[in-house]
């Protein structure tokens, strides 16, 4: 396999609003294939897919954001809440964190909310 990644069906809360999204996780491009563009194919199919759906926006976590930043991804800061699991066991809350990875893309022009985040879930 050349490239890819995970893509997951979120409803998530933030505020007051409630939000269809896709996170995205796990996307790599194997060594002999990078630089040809197969990861910004992959980013733009997910999000047409996305706006196919009917869904809000495209989330995930990133420390380099300039490859996702040309795709359409910005920063947000909110706080966030997510279900902690590991060794596939839920073993807590994490409540009120800002981790500052966290990026998303609108699908269909909608503005991203103030509020606190709730990802009814796992992180991505
Ligand atoms: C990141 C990755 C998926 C990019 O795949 P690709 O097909 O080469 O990407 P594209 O050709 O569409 O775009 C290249 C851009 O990716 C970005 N990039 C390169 N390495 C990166 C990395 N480790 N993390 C994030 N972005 C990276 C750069 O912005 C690069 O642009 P530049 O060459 O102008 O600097 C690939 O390098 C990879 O699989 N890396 C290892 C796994 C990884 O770090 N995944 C990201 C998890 S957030």
């Amino acid at each position: 396999m050349l490239a890819q990644l995970g893509v997951e069906l979120r409803v998530i809360r933030v505020g007051d609003r409630i939000l269809r999204t896709f996170g995205v996780v796990d996307l790599c491009v194997r060594a002999d294939s990078r630089g040809q563009k197969l990861a910004s194919r992959l980013l733009d199919e997910v999000t047409s897919y996305a706006a196919a759906c009917g869904l809000d926006f495209v989330i995930l976590f990133a420390d380099e954001d300039a490859l996702y930043r040309r795709h359409g991804f910005a920063r947000v800061d909110n706080p966030l809440s997510w279900v902690k699991i590991n060794d596939h066991r839920t073993i807590g809350l994490a409540r009120s964190v800002t981790p500052h990875e966290m990026m998303v893309r609108p699908v269909s022009g909608a503005t991203w909310p103030t509020g606190e985040i709730d990802l009814l879930g796992h992180v991505f």
